[in-house]
């Protein structure tokens, strides 16, 4: 099953205004409010509207935790840009989600620098722990979905995570419970 299928069966809360199939549910927009202010903010201090893309498009995951078609459209007609720019864009950058995902997205570096240290009892611990059991698989309560990744840039601290967008290095088997009941 691909991580969008399971993004589908698992969509968490935040991501009940946008369908993941992009046609259902109306399109409640993002940049109202304080979020419209953050995004003016941003108008201020780049030299020009195309050049806020990509920090627009996180206020967008952060506020629904991915991003849709429709949210790619409304971030394109904010800064001026085609849809299609702004889908190209969202595409080539891993970081975005345009599914659904788990609210806790872990990535573990399991290249060979961090693999001879131990990556691999750490990644199968988590999948134990948050009862994934398979990679790439949300968890039945949604709450998490661990996938493995390439160098993290922290190849002397291993094992180092990813949790969202929140990094922790010095991951071992016996403190992935601790860490993941320290998830909110
Ligand atoms: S090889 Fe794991 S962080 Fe670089």
């Amino acid at each position: 099953m691909t991580q969008a299928e399971m993004g589908e069966m698992h969509a968490p809360a935040h991501a009940a205004h946008d369908s993941p199939h992009g046609h259902a549910d109306a399109h409640v927009p993002v940049f109202t409010g304080a979020r419209r202010k953050e995004l003016d903010e941003l108008f201020t201090r780049y030299p020009t509207k195309m050049a806020t893309l990509l920090p627009a498009l996180w206020i967008v995951q952060e506020e629904r935790g991915w991003v849709s078609s429709e949210a790619m459209a409304e971030v394109a007609e904010l800064l001026e840009l085609t849809p299609a720019y702004v889908k190209g864009v969202v595409s080539f950058y891993t970081m975005y989600h345009q599914h659904p995902v788990a609210k806790h997205f872990i990535q573990v570096c399991t290249t060979s620098p961090c693999n001879v240290c131990g990556a691999e009892d750490v990644v199968n611990a988590l999948l134990r722990h948050t009862g994934c059991e398979e990679l790439g698989v949300t968890s039945p309560d949604g709450k998490y979905a661990v996938f493995e990744v390439d160098c993290l840039g922290a190849c002397g601290c291993n094992t180092p995570l990813m949790v969202n967008e929140k990094f922790i290095e010095s991951v071992t088997p016996d403190t992935v419970p601790a860490l993941l009941a320290s998830l909110s």
